[in-house]
């Protein structure tokens, strides 16, 4: 196995709108950014993932763009974003941005001129249909964003295919000049020195010929069978690999929307030479059933451990994925794995030693650090998110539930949860902005914020930089060979990790009572790296007490 920067990097997310403002109009920007680049620093983090920061009509919040190569004004100039790219390089840390390319916005150039006529030059450059029969769509497919994901072009009579909203219409990737078009693209930015890209939605580029209608099987599996996975993507996927990533010291970090444990190898494995590494969505959607706002199950810690287990096995040592537990598209990690009400501080604490100790690239996301919470919107009006209001829209027209338990769950699952402005301090908003920020402001900011944890030496902040700066020095983390023991207990997770001689053991209690936990170990042989409590209780020599959601990872020492 390869060690390679990016596969023992820890990433940081950045969603740039809401992570700092530093000109008062209420959304952040670059410079905003750049003013926080020694904070991000003292993360121990490696690499900055940028959700988009090119030109868009932020239907989707910059996950339509209309320009390629130009920086959305709202963030900045171009000459901002060469600082910052030279800023983090400057203080060892690596950048890679946002590449959307399964589909633009319909204010790009390309659909502008595409919509105009069946004879424009740009037309192939998206999936156009004629009507069905009765005049409708012409198939059945969804959006995941809600509604049909076919739109009537009123001028020309056919629609046009968008697997998000209406003003995202997906590009023909079939087209040969679509694919050198963001091909071209990429390494405008490589050239300019940026170290990869993150992969938005990229196992949906290959479409399935003729458009056959999605099958009744739930919406998870009609992605996996019928929007992502085409037959032709793991040729795209070569191509972009050849043609650009490889002749850069950058790598790719795919959002496997669609992939399973069986096929993650096509994509990832090493031999492929298509991605560098993806993240997956069996632990983003845990106890998510098929999509957001519909069935939930309950939290399974042995489930939790299979999921992990399985793309463990599935990746072997060929492949290479990246883990994370939440990030812009998801309700905040704390609120839905740990227990904000009792054991606020130990739980957020414990997820991350978890997460930090499973085998791939560790994935965090802005404010996460800080244990920051969902939520509460108390009308519809303060929801910003495209995926919650079309939501809300299209349940008003059903009446599957009411507007109350809609404004629910849109508060438990919605992606606004991820997206309040980040708590830098106790001032107004949070010291975000000086300005009424474009999103609400978490009222926690008060008790929940940067400055106050930087200064606490047990705070949740302190707690990821220890965490964080151990991982960096103890490769174990990343790379160790798996062992689970007690896989069957249904409220602890423990395991060791071994590479070479380097040995940790990680216990995790996720229950609200102490548990008990028999040591096979010679405790003399044992030191404690990390541990979210101020000590740890062991009886006997031989068996370690857990308190409530406390998490530890032993050092073992081989004595000869
Ligand atoms: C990805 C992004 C999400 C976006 C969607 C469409 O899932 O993470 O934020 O809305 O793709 O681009
Ligand atoms: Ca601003």
């Amino acid at each position: 196995m390869s060690l390679t920067w990016f596969k023992k990097g820890t990433i940081y997310q950045i969603y740039p709108r809401s992570f700092n403002d530093s000109n008062g109009d209420g959304i952040g920007d670059i410079r905003g950014i750049i003013d926080k680049l020694d904070y991000i620093a003292s993360l121990h983090v490696d690499i900055i993932w940028l959700s988009p920061i090119f030109n868009s009509p932020n239907d989707d919040n910059g996950y339509d763009i209309s320009n390629y190569y130009s920086i959305m004004p709202e963030f900045g100039s171009m000459q901002d974003f060469d600082e910052l790219l030279e800023q983090t390089h400057k203080r060892g840390m690596k950048l890679i941005l946002d590449l959307v390319a399964n589909h633009c916005s319909d204010e790009h150039m390309w659909f502008e001129e595409a919509k105009k006529s069946k004879d424009n030059s740009y037309r192939d450059y998206f999936h156009w249909s004629k009507p069905a029969k009765n005049g409708g769509p012409p198939n059945n497919w969804k959006s995941f964003f809600g509604g049909s994901a076919w739109e009537l072009c009123e001028i020309t009579g056919e629609y046009y295919l968008h697997l998000f909203t209406k003003k995202q219409p997906d590009l023909n990737w079939e087209n040969h000049s679509v694919r050198e078009e963001i091909y071209d693209a990429m390494r405008f930015w490589l050239d300019k020195g940026i170290d990869g890209f993150r992969m938005d939605v990229i196992p949906l580029i290959s479409k399935r010929p003729g458009y056959p209608d999605a099958p009744d099987v739930g919406f998870r599996k009609i992605i996996e069978d019928v929007y992502a996975n085409g037959p032709n993507l793991h040729a795209y996927l070569k191509e972009m690999n050849e043609k650009v990533i490889t002749n850069y010291d950058a790598f790719s970090l795919a959002e496997g929307v669609g992939i399973n444990e069986k096929n993650v190898g096509l994509y990832v494995n090493k031999d492929r030479k298509e991605l560098d590494m993806l993240y997956h969505f069996d632990i983003l959607e845990f106890t998510i059933v098929n999509g957001k706002f519909e069935e939930i199950t309950s939290f399974d810690l042995i489930q939790m451990k299979r999921i992990f287990k399985k793309w463990r096995d599935a990746v072997g040592n060929q492949g290479w994925i990246a883990n994370a537990m939440g990030n812009h598209d998801f309700a905040r990690m704390v609120s839905r794995f740990g227990n904000v009400e009792k054991y606020y501080q130990e739980s957020a604490k414990m997820l991350i030693t978890m997460l930090c100790t499973q085998n791939g690239t560790l994935n965090i996301y802005q404010g996460d650090e800080i244990g920051m919470t969902n939520i509460v919107l108390e009308t519809i009006d303060e929801v910003r998110d495209v995926q919650s209001l079309n939501f809300y829209e299209e349940n008003k027209k059903t009446k599957r539930y009411s507007e109350e338990l809609a404004l629910q769950l849109i508060n438990n699952e919605g992606r606004d949860n991820a997206r309040t402005p980040i708590q830098w301090n106790d001032e107004i908003n949070g010291g975000f902005s000086i300005q009424t920020p474009w999103i609400k402001t978490n009222p926690n900011y008060k008790t929940i914020n940067v400055k106050k944890q930087d200064d606490d030496p047990n705070s949740i902040l302190n707690f990821y930089r220890t965490l964080l700066k151990t991982r960096k020095n103890h490769d174990v983390f990343v790379y160790g060979e798996f062992e689970e023991l007690e896989f069957d207990n249904p409220k602890v997770y423990v395991y060791k990790k071994r590479l070479g001689s380097d040995i940790i053991l990680v216990m995790l209690n996720f229950n609200t009572i102490n548990e008990a936990i028999k040591l096979d170990d010679n405790v003399d042989t044992l030191e404690i790296l990390i541990n979210n409590y101020p000590d740890i209780e062991i009886k006997n020599r031989t068996t370690c007490i857990l308190k409530p959601y406390q998490g530890v990872i032993f050092k073992k020492y081989i004595i000869e």
